[in-house]
């Protein structure tokens, strides 16, 4: 089955043993999954771009170049470094090049989530009353308490970036997308 660009299979026979359940959705530069490793779920990022288009936008500067793929692991190596509550926790990543079906080749940078179930701040399911309001800007203001801490600024905090999830009988915020 081919989605958007990338083969269900091929990422089925990149991580073996994993299931590729769906589809979720495009991000800015990336496409999502919904993946399954021994009974758990977790999010998969999937980004990638063509080299030699990079290399030609980019006037064949290696070094620019360079600086692009540093930036798309950008946000993996952050997250390495962050344990909060309210912070988006990182499974793995891992990055290649190799060549396409049409011998072209092709960098790809693949980013391992904890699957945050119950979507993100656009997505409510209904008119939050003001206690959970204020729960949740407490919440957000852990997590930015904790990168300013560690030096670390977000630089894109908007509603697309704050996941929830259910811990317990409580929903927790994740600020994720460290990738600007
Ligand atoms: N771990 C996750 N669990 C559930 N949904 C997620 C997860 N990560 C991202 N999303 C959803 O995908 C959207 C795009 O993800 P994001 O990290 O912003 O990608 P991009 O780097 O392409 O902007 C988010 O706004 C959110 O709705
Ligand atoms: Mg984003």
């Amino acid at each position: 089955m081919q989605l958007r660009n990338i083969d269900i299979r091929e990422l089925e026979k990149i991580h073996i043993g994993h299931k590729c359940i769906k589809f979720i959705l495009r991000g800015s530069f990336s496409r999502l999954f919904l993946m399954e490793y021994s009974g758990d779920q977790y999010a998969l990022k999937v980004k990638r771009f063509n080299v030699q288009r990079a290399c030609e936008k980019l006037n064949f500067n290696r070094f620019s170049l360079l600086k692009l793929v540093k930036k798309m692991i950008k946000e993996a190596k952050i997250l390495q470094q962050l344990h909060h509550r309210n912070i988006s926790s990182i499974r793995g990543y891992s990055y290649w090049i190799a060549k396409d079906d049409k011998g072209k080749d092709f960098f790809h940078v693949h980013i391992g989530f904890p699957f945050y179930e119950k979507g993100d701040l656009t997505n409510l399911p209904y008119r939050q009353s003001e206690a959970e309001i204020t729960d949740y800007l407490v919440q957000i203001l852990k997590g930015l308490y904790y990168i300013h801490e560690k030096n670390i600024i977000h630089r894109n905090l908007i509603p697309h970036h704050i996941f929830r999830t259910k811990e317990g009988n409580q929903i927790v915020l994740k600020i994720g997308d460290f990738g600007s």
